[in-house]
């Protein structure tokens, strides 16, 4: 077998997503640097445009063709790089032949996915395939769920500091984020929803916390899930069901799973957003329900579905301008509790609009950490989580180059009160 020309490629580069992780790559690693990477997509003509808009230092970008339905594109793709970072979606429409590629060239792939059903079909097709041919998978390493997973991999390694025993139930509540939608989101979001209207078999596996998780490999512990507004005692806030935690919860279970239960075997854990206090915020959690309860039924229904998609919901390749990606931020606080009642609070911002301007830096970081810091010997191939895979190195280049903070809170709940 050749040695791959480029040390990672980015797949769908002209996605609305795809230009900003391509920009961040060229700001990081330059375009023929010590990192050498290369720019992929469908068309040739919108990869030149793409490369000619990140500047004349990008000039000697090397460019690849190939179509998500073509395999021998892909399988050429495939040979000519150690990791693809691909980010054509929605990835249970598009994404399935890279996967069978990169699992049978044993080519290492990340990904933005945060489609559940589509993910647990690819751990279950290719998991035995990348495991003999080598090829090291990690789905989800955006803002789904990298805060998350890395945020309750951070709390565990605190606690096993503090109190040498890992936090058997950990809350994350979202205190504060500004952010939109792109096209390609929606579109994933739109496809979920459609397929789960039409299947109830589907809709069972989504609601199921563990439906990540390898079989057997976890006893299943009733999960506490905020549906709807409510009280949050230990916030003293009141909360609102948070339209991530559906993807994020998952993978922290199959994060814990994978590592022989280091969270422990009766671990809970549960995603929502802090509201604020008194009767303000009641209101606002229950407006905060009402509104994601009325999009996710107008989302199952087709009419409506097609009035959202044609007037109301931004299309493929739009997103926020990169005025509202700068002006964008999440923080993200986490309290843990140990099976004998102590407890640790940690929080976890970033600096720019969840799903795009910080998911591209997270991305390209979860790109580069498999590229150069996961050695193939030490690492088998199969289908990993972001927090089993790169551990405390990813936290490291998070906080060093895509302007994420892990922090253990010293002052706990009162701080998180005071900024309320
Ligand atoms: N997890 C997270 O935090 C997060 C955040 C942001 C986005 N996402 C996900 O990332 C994905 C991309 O989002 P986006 O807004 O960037 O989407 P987008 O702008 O609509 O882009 C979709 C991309 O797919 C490409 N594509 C479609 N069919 C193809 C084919 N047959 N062969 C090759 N390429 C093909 C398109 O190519 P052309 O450019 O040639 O049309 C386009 O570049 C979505 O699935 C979204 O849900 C996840």
């Amino acid at each position: 077998m050749s040695t791959p020309s480029h040390d990672l490629v980015a797949f769908g580069a002209t996605s609305f997503v795809g230009k900003i992780l391509c920009r961040y790559l060229g700001e990081e690693f330059g375009a023929q640097g010590e990192m050498t990477w290369a720019a992929a997509g469908r068309s040739k003509t919108k990869l030149e445009e793409l490369r000619s808009s990140l500047g004349p230092e990008a000039g000697t970008l090397p460019l690849v063709v190939a179509d998500a339905a073509d395999e021998a594109s892909l399988r050429k793709l495939c040979a000519s790089t150690r990791v693809v970072v691909s980010t054509v979606g929605p990835y249970a429409l598009y994404g399935e032949p890279l996967v069978r590629a990169c699992a049978e060239s044993g080519t290492d792939y990340c990904d933005l996915s945060g489609e559940v059903q589509w993910i647990r079909r690819m751990v279950q097709r290719y998991e035995a395939t990348a495991r003999t041919s080598g090829a090291r998978v990690v789905h989800c390493c955006g803002f789904d769920s990298i805060p998350s997973d890395m945020g309750v991999h951070f709390l565990q390694r605190q606690a096993m500091k503090r109190f040498g025993a890992p936090c058997t139930r950990v809350k994350m509540r979202v205190k504060a984020m500004r952010g939109e939608f792109s096209g390609g989101t929606v579109a994933s979001l739109m496809n979920v929803i459609k397929e789960a209207a039409a299947d109830p078999a589907l809709r069972k596996e989504l609601a199921d916390p563990y439906s990540l998780c390898p079989a057997g490999s976890t006893p299943k512990v009733r999960q506490p899930n905020v549906r709807s507004a409510e009280f949050d005692v230990d916030f003293g806030a009141w909360v609102a069901p948070f339209v991530m935690s559906g993807i994020n919860t998952r993978i922290v279970h199959r994060s814990n799973a994978l590592s022989e239960q280091a969270y422990g075997a009766a671990f809970t854990y549960d995603e929502a957003m802090l509201m604020g206090r008194g009767l303000k915020g009641r209101f606002a959690a229950t407006a905060m329900t009402a509104g994601l309860s009325g999009f996710m039924a107008a989302g199952a229904i087709r009419p409506a579905r097609a009035v959202l998609k044609r007037f109301v919901l931004p299309k493929p390749g739009e997103g926020p301008s990169p005025e509202a990606q700068r002006k964008g931020f999440f923080d993200l606080r986490f309290l843990g509790t140990t099976a004998d009642g102590r407890q640790i609070h940690t929080k976890v911002t970033g600096d720019r609009d969840p799903g795009y301007g910080s998911t591209g830096k997270m991305l390209g970081q979860a790109a580069a950490c498999l590229a150069r810091d996961i050695d193939k010997a030490a690492t088998p191939g199969g289908f990993w989580t972001p927090a089993t895979i790169f551990g405390d190195r990813l936290i490291q280049r998070l906080t060093a180059h895509s302007g994420l903070t892990f922090e253990r809170l010293v002052d706990g709940l009162g701080e998180i009160l005071l900024h309320q």
